[in-house]
């Protein structure tokens, strides 16, 4: 089974900032924007797949279709883990995280919807069960630069049932910590862990110091419970 063809569709829905910044990219975000990727088989089976785009949509599409899709197209589309190894290896040159990594995540996407529907089976099948009949939604709120207006989204979609929502304020003084990588890996934003259990993502953190559960990096850890109360 053969990829023969590989299309895209843009989708750009209204949404609201919520705060007076603009996004990444200092523009004003006004629409959320999505690139869908259809791909076809040989076989007739057509496959969907979702590339992240932020306000880079046109980028995103020039890569999926002259970088990916060239290496892509009569490829086999049930061997996935070895083609998106080969295609990853093959780009690296151009990112390991952007726009080449929305462009690889769409079609990666659409050939997984693919393997569930030549299976006739539900993905998680595929994927070992799906051992949760529902799991909870996160909050992920932007970056809004300004505490008043941190707090008014966070009562929002507390309001609106979530128990775990997901900041992004570094810079501002009720949260502002120190900087530097903010991958995980310099040390510099260690926070002091007061109540609660981190997800720990750095790579500095011993595994007897993530075990301990006093301090994390705050740039890339996250919470595994619903309150995680941190000394800033
Ligand atoms: S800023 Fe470097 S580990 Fe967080």
């Amino acid at each position: 089974m053969k990829i023969a063809r590989i299309d895209s569709h843009s989708i750009k829905v209204p949404y609201t900032f919520g705060g007076s910044h603009q996004g990444e990219g200092l523009r004003t975000w006004t629409t959320n924007n999505i690139l869908l990727v259809r791909v076809e088989t040989d076989t007739g089976i057509v496959g969907w797949g979702e590339a992240f785009c932020y306000a880079c949509t046109d980028a995103v599409r020039a890569a999926l279709h002259n970088m990916v899709a060239p290496l892509a197209l009569g490829q086999d589309a049930r061997d996935i883990a070895r083609l998106s190894y080969d295609l990853q290896q093959k780009l690296h040159l151009f990112g390991r995280y952007g726009i080449t990594i929305f462009a690889l995540s769409g079609l990666d996407i659409a050939l997984w919807d693919i393997a569930g529907k030549a299976a006739n089976l539900p993905l998680h099948r595929l994927l070992g069960g799906a051992g949760h009949d529902s799991l909870p939604a996160y909050a992920s709120l932007l970056k809004y630069r300004d505490p008043e207006k941190v707090a008014a989204r966070a009562k929002q979609a507390f309001d609106q049932g979530y128990r775990h929502i997901k900041l992004h304020e570094t810079e501002e003084a009720e949260v502002r910590v120190l900087s530097s990588c903010s991958e995980g890996t310099c040390g510099t934003c260690e926070t002091a862990v007061l109540e609660g259990e981190p997800d720990h993502r750095d790579s500095v953190l011993t595994d007897e110091e993530q075990e301990a559960n006093d301090c994390m990096m705050i740039c890339v850890s996250r919470s595994r419970c619903p309150r995680l109360v941190l000394d800033l």
